[in-house]
C-alpha cells in the first residue's frame, strides 16, 4: 500500500438494497404487482404471465416485516447512511393511480423511523427495477410519454411525505442498463431484438426528462435534499493499443457517458446527436422537455462492479461477461464465480473519470462481490468465515483512498447488499453480497435468520476507524 489516506469528516459510509431484492410481502400492504413479480429467472429468461412460485422476490428476506431487526445490524456495523429503493408498486399499485395507497406510504414511513432512531441517514432510490408492472403491460412501459406524468406525480408524493427528513435522493438505478434490459429497467415489454432504436432513445428521453422534472421537483418541495442520478459504471479498455481499439472504447463510453453529460450538463451532447443522425433517430423533443432538462443533478452516483474491453475486430469480440453491458473480457483480470472481472484499479479510473468530467460531488452506491457462502459455526456461533469478500472491499477502499488522494469529491460508500438478498440479473440467493448471511436456499427454503459474517466485524472497524485502515 502506497497510499495512506484520510476519508473525508462525515464520509457516509453504509450498505445498500433495493425493495424489489428484500422486502418479499408481494401482495401485502396494498402492493400492486411490479414487473420483478414476473421475473422469476432475473434477466435469464422472459417474464412469465402472473407471479409464480419459484419466484424467491416474491418473499425475498422479509425485509418488509424484519426491518427492524435488520435496522439495528446496520446500526451495530456503525452504519451512516442506508440505501433503500422505495417500491412504486406500493405507493401507486397500478402506477396510474390517482391516489397513493396508505398503507404503502405507512410502511416507509415506519422504516424512516427506524432509521433516524438510529441516526442513519436514508439514501432513497425513487425507481429500482420495479416499474409497475401495470405500466408495463399496458402502457408500453418508458416507451410511453405518459409515464412521465405517473412518475411525476409519484415524485410528488414522496417529496411531500418524505421530503422534510429524507435528504439524498436517486431518480432511476442504473439508467443507462435500459439499453441493454430494456424490460428490467425500462418496463418496456417488446423483446429487445424487435426494439427499435428509434422507440429505445425515445423511452430513454422520457427517463431523462422524468428524471429532471423530479429533480426540479425536490427543489421547489424538498429545498434541504440532494438528487442524484444513478449510472451503471463499468471503464471500457481498449483491448489492444491500436488506435482503432481506443476509438471503440471512446465510442462504448459515449453510450454510458451520455447519461451523465445529459444529467449533469442539461442537453444532449453532440456525439449522441451524431449518432441519432446517422441512424435515423427522430425524437420527439417539445419546448417543455429542453427546458426540463435544465433542472440538473446536484450529484453523480454509480454503481462500480467491474470493467470491460473493446475492440474494432469483429473476429476479437467474444461473448461478453456474466453482466448485462456485454463488452469483451479482460486478458489480465481473474474473475468472480459468476464471471465478473474484478478490477479494483477501475474504481479509482471511474472517480477521476467521473469528477473530471462533471465536477460533481460523487457517490459510490454499489460496490461488493456476489459469492457463494458456507455457513459453519466459530466459538459455538454461526458465521460465514468470507475473506474473499473482506479482500475484495479492501482492494476496491484501497482505490477510493487513491482516488481521495487525487482530489476526487466523494460523499460516501454504500457496499451492495449489504444483507444478503436476491440476486437481480439471477434471482438467486446464493449469490450472496451481504454483512449479514440470511438463511434462505434457492429452492425457497430456509429459516429467515439472521447470522453476522467474518466482514460484519470488518466493516465495523472500517467505519469506526473512518477508513483509516486505508
Ligand atoms: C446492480 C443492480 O446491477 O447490480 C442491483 O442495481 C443488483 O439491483 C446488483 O443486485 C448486483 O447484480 P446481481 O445480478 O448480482 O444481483
Amino acid at each position: 500500500r502506497t497510499v495512506t489516506t484520510s476519508f473525508p469528516a462525515g464520509f457516509l459510509w453504509g450498505g445498500a438494497t433495493a425493495a424489489n431484492q428484500v422486502e418479499g410481502a408481494y401482495a401485502e400492504g396494498g402492493k400492486g404487482l411490479s414487473i420483478q413479480d414476473v421475473l422469476p429467472r432475473g434477466i435469464q429468461t422472459p417474464p412469465t404471465e402472473a407471479p409464480t412460485p419459484d419466484n424467491l422476490k416474491l418473499e425475498a428476506v422479509d425485509f418488509y416485516h424484519r426491518y427492524a431487526e435488520d435496522i439495528a445490524l446496520f446500526a451495530e456495523m456503525g452504519f451512516k447512511v442506508f440505501r433503500l429503493s422505495i417500491a412504486w408498486s406500493r405507493i401507486f399499485p397500478n402506477g396510474d393511480d390517482d391516489a397513493p395507497n396508505e398503507e404503502g406510504l405507512a410502511f416507509y414511513d415506519r422504516v424512516l423511523d427506524e432509521l433516524e432512531r438510529h441516526g442513519i441517514e436514508p439514501l432513497v432510490t425513487i425507481s429500482h427495477y420495479e416499474t409497475p408492472l401495470h405500466l408495463a403491460r399496458a402502457y408500453g412501459g418508458w416507451t410511453n410519454r405518459d409515464l412521465i406524468g405517473f412518475y411525476e406525480r409519484y415524485c410528488r408524493t414522496l417529496f411531500e411525505r418524505y421530503g422534510h427528513r429524507v435528504r439524498y435522493w436517486l431518480t432511476f438505478n442504473e439508467i443507462n442498463s435500459v439499453l441493454h434490459e430494456p424490460f428490467l429497467s425500462g418496463g418496456i415489454p417488446t423483446p429487445k431484438d424487435q426494439l427499435s432504436e428509434q422507440d429505445l432513445y425515445q423511452a430513454i428521453h422520457h427517463e431523462l426528462v422524468a428524471s429532471a422534472r423530479a429533480t426540479r421537483l425536490a427543489r421547489e418541495l424538498a429545498p434541504g435534499a440532494q438528487v442524484g442520478c444513478m449510472i451503471l459504471a463499468m471503464p471500457t479498455y481498449p483491448l489492444t493499443p491500436d488506435p482503432a481499439d481506443v476509438v471503440a472504447a471512446m465510442q462504448a463510453e459515449h453510450a454510458n457517458y451520455a447519461f451523465g453529460d445529459i444529467h449533469c450538463r442539461g442537453e444532449y451532447p453532440g456525439y449522441l446527436l451524431r449518432y441519432f443522425r446517422e441512424h435515423g433517430i427522430e425524437l420527439d423533443v417539445t419546448d417543455q422537455d429542453r427546458e426540463d432538462l435544465r433542472h440538473t443533478v446536484d450529484f453523480v452516483s454509480f454503481s462500480y462492479y467491474m470493467s470491460l474491453c473493446e475492440t474494432a475486430d469483429p473476429e476479437k469480440k467474444v461473448a461478453g461477461l456474466g453482466n448485462i453491458m456485454g463488452g469483451v473480457p479482460n486478458p489480465t483480470l481473474e474473475a468472480s464465480e459468476w464471471g465478473w472481472q474484478i478490477d479494483p484499479q477501475g474504481l479509482r479510473v471511474v472517480l477521476n473519470d467521473y469528477w473530471e468530467r462533471w465536477q460533481k460531488p460523487l457517490f459510490i452506491v454499489e460496490n461488493g462481490l456476489g459469492a457463494v457462502d458456507q455457513l459453519v459455526e466459530v466459538d459455538g456461533t454461526p458465521t460465514v468465515v468470507d475473506d474473499y469478500r473482506i479482500a475484495y472491499l479492501d482492494d476496491h477502499l484501497v482505490q477510493v483512498g487513491e482516488a481521495l488522494a487525487d482530489g476526487v469529491d466523494l460523499l460516501g460508500y454504500t457496499t451492495w447488499g449489504c444483507i444478503d438478498l436476491v440476486s437481480a440479473s439471477t434471482a438467486q440467493m446464493s449469490k450472496r453480497y451481504g454483512f449479514i448471511y440470511v438463511d434462505r436456499n434457492d429452492d425457497g427454503t430456509g429459516s429467515l435468520e439472521r447470522y453476522r459474517k467474518k466482514s460484519f466485524h470488518w466493516y465495523r472497524q472500517v467505519i469506526a476507524t473512518n477508513g483509516a485502515m486505508f
